[in-house]
């Protein structure tokens, strides 16, 4: 089962305390135990670390329940969860580039964590998964981040304030990236191609300022979802919808300003979600649809006109999957009436 966006946080917070019991008997490397109590001055010594001493019963920093995992033979801090700090007021800590054997790094409704992301990032080139979330991070894609994370698999930095374009460079830099979620930003631009590589992929972008058209390579392999709802894009996606060839379980391309004729148009039929909805597409509703067993589909808002395709997986789409379109006709809607042309 592929990962969604939404279980993702859950299961790593499961891996964490897993990793937690089993990693508690090592001892912390000193200066990773250094550095986090430099993050947690940094951050004004939020409530939710408390635990964090640099003399107490438990200065062993990998026992710092759940935020902190080592490597049981290392003692290195091998994974970070800062989340659910609402009384954090700063910039993101620079000492946290200190932890230099992070492979994991979470950091998650932190809504007062301000500034860009530091250039002390640059020296976490272990990091394979970095996942930021409802923060107020700001400034560019980071470029520090880029220039040291090769492994970097994982990259979410969504529902905070990034700006500007998506660096063309980020293809090439992270030859590893197979799930990348930078939604809810305030990204502009262009989205550049091959961005993503490996099996199993997954891209959001949506929630932006998005704008350009969806490059065609973005549908030539392995990818399970495509979300770029909800920007400005515009021109014809035949050429990325054409190019499906793999199991890909869901698209949503929905409130753009896409503008294509779908007649011809052969999605795939592993397909189990696809919202094309607040468009400008026009022509028919394509015929390849009747072999795609949809779970979710929507083509409301747009200039469809004509015949609604009938058997197989079309009757389970309502109405509603169809409102607001030019001159659709035929089950669900009512049949083929001239008269009021
Ligand atoms: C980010 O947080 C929001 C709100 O809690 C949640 O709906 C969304 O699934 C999260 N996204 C990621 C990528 O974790
Ligand atoms: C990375 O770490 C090295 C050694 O600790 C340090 O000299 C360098 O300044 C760091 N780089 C950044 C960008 O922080
Ligand atoms: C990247 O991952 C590979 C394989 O896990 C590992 O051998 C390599 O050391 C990693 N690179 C860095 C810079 O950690
Ligand atoms: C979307 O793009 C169009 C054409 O480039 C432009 O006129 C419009 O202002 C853009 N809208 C937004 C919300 O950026
Ligand atoms: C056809 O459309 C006209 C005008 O919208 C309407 O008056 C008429 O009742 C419709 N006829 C049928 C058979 O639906």
């Amino acid at each position: 089962m592929p990962l969604t966006t939404s279980s993702m946080p859950l299961l790593l917070l499961l891996l964490l305390s897993i990793h937690t019991a089993l990693s508690s008997a090592a001892d912390c490397d000193p200066a990773d135990r250094a550095a986090l109590l430099r993050v947690k001055a940094e951050l004004g010594d939020p409530v939710r670390l408390a635990a964090w001493q640099p003399s107490s019963s438990s200065t062993n920093c990998c026992s710092w329940d759940p935020a902190v995992i080592c490597d049981i033979a290392t003692g290195r801090v091998t994974a970070l969860a800062l989340c659910s700090l609402p009384d954090v007021s700063a910039p993101v800590p620079p000492s946290l580039g200190d932890l230099a054997a992070l492979e994991i790094l979470q950091i998650v409704s932190v809504p007062g964590l301000s500034g860009p992301v530091p250039a002390t990032f640059a020296n976490l080139t272990r990091l394979r998964d970095l996942d930021i979330n409802g923060t107020s991070i700001s400034g560019h894609v980071p470029a520090s981040l880029l220039a040291g994370a090769a492994n970097l698999s994982t990259l979410v930095i969504a529902n905070s304030k990034l700006a500007g374009p998506i660096p063309a460079s980020m293809s090439s830099l992270l030859p590893n990236l197979r799930y990348l979620d930078l939604s809810g930003n305030l990204l502009t631009g262009a989205i550049p191609p091959g961005l993503l590589h490996g099996s199993f992929r997954f891209l959001f972008l949506s929630n932006n300022r998005l704008s350009g058209e969806i490059p065609s390579d973005y549908g030539d392999a392995d990818v399970d979802t495509v979300d770029l709802s909800r920007n400005n894009l515009t021109g014809d996606p035949s050429a990325f919808l054409f190019g499906i060839t793999k199991a890909t379980a869901k698209i949503d391309l929905s409130w753009n300003g896409l503008e294509f004729d779908m007649t011809e148009v052969r999605f795939p039929h592993h397909l189990r979600f696809l919202d094309l909805s607040h468009n400008r597409i026009r022509g028919g509703v394509a015929k390849s649809l009747r072999d795609v067993n949809l779970e979710h589909f929507d083509v409301s808002d747009n200039e469809l006109c004509g015949e609604i395709p009938a058997g197989r997986f079309m009757a389970a789409h309502g109405a509603e999957c169809y409102a607001r379109n030019k001159c659709l006709c035929g089950t669900p809607l009512p049949p083929y009436n001239n008269t009021g042309l």
